[in-house]
C-alpha cells in the first residue's frame, strides 16, 4: 500500500477563501463579550495583516463604525496593516539592553538584512522590529526571532543565528 503524503495547500488560498473564513469567524465571536480583538487576532491570522479593506470587511459584519476598528489595530502593536515576513525578529530596548549594546544589534541587523525597523525585507523572510525588556536583563543584549529568546547577543553572532532561518 502507498502512503501519499498531503502538502498544505492553505498558502495557495484564494482572497475570497480568506474572507469567506473570516466572515465564519466573525459569525462564531460577534455575541461574545469583547469579540472585536479576538476577531481581530484570528482575521489577522488568516490574512497575514490587516489593510484598511479588511478592517472595512469586518466593519460592515458587526455593525460598527470604520474608525473603531481602526482605533483598535492602530493602538495595539500586536496589529499590522501591511504583510509581517515569515519570521519577526524583535531587538529589545529596555534600559539594560539599550546600555550593553541594543543599538549596536539593531544596526548590525539593518546592515546584514537591509531593512529597517518596522520594515520587511524584500524576500518576505524576515521583519525587524523593536521591543520593551523582555526580563532577560541580567543576559542582556536580548533578542527574540519569532518565540525564541537570544541573550547575551553581539553583533558577530547575528549572521550565524539568521542563517538558522
Ligand atoms: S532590558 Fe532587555 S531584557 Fe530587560
Amino acid at each position: 500500500m502507498s502512503v501519499q503524503s498531503k502538502s498544505c495547500t492553505c498558502r495557495n488560498e484564494t482572497e475570497q477563501e480568506k474572507y469567506d473564513r473570516i466572515a465564519e469567524v466573525i459569525e462564531e465571536y460577534r455575541d461574545t463579550e469583547g469579540s472585536l480583538i479576538q476577531i481581530l487576532h484570528m482575521a489577522q491570522g488568516i490574512y497575514g495583516c490587516l489593510p484598511l479593506r479588511l478592517q472595512q470587511f469586518i466593519a460592515e459584519r458587526l455593525g460598527m463604525p470604520l474608525s473603531e476598528i481602526s482605533g483598535v489595530v492602530s493602538f495595539y502593536s500586536y496589529f499590522t496593516t501591511v504583510p509581517r515576513g515569515e519570521n519577526t525578529i524583535r531587538v529589545c530596548l529596555g534600559t539594560a539592553c539599550y546600555v550593553r549594546g541594543g543599538k549596536k544589534i539593531i544596526e548590525k541587523l539593518r546592515e546584514i538584512l537591509s531593512v529597517d525597523v518596522g520594515g520587511t525585507t524584500a524576500d518576505g523572510k524576515f521583519t525587524l522590529e523593536v521591543m520593551r525588556c523582555i526580563g532577560a536583563c541580567g543576559l542582556a543584549p536580548a533578542i527574540t526571532i519569532n518565540d525564541k529568546v537570544y541573550k547575551q547577543v553581539n553583533p558577530d553572532k547575528l549572521p550565524g543565528i539568521i542563517d538558522q532561518y
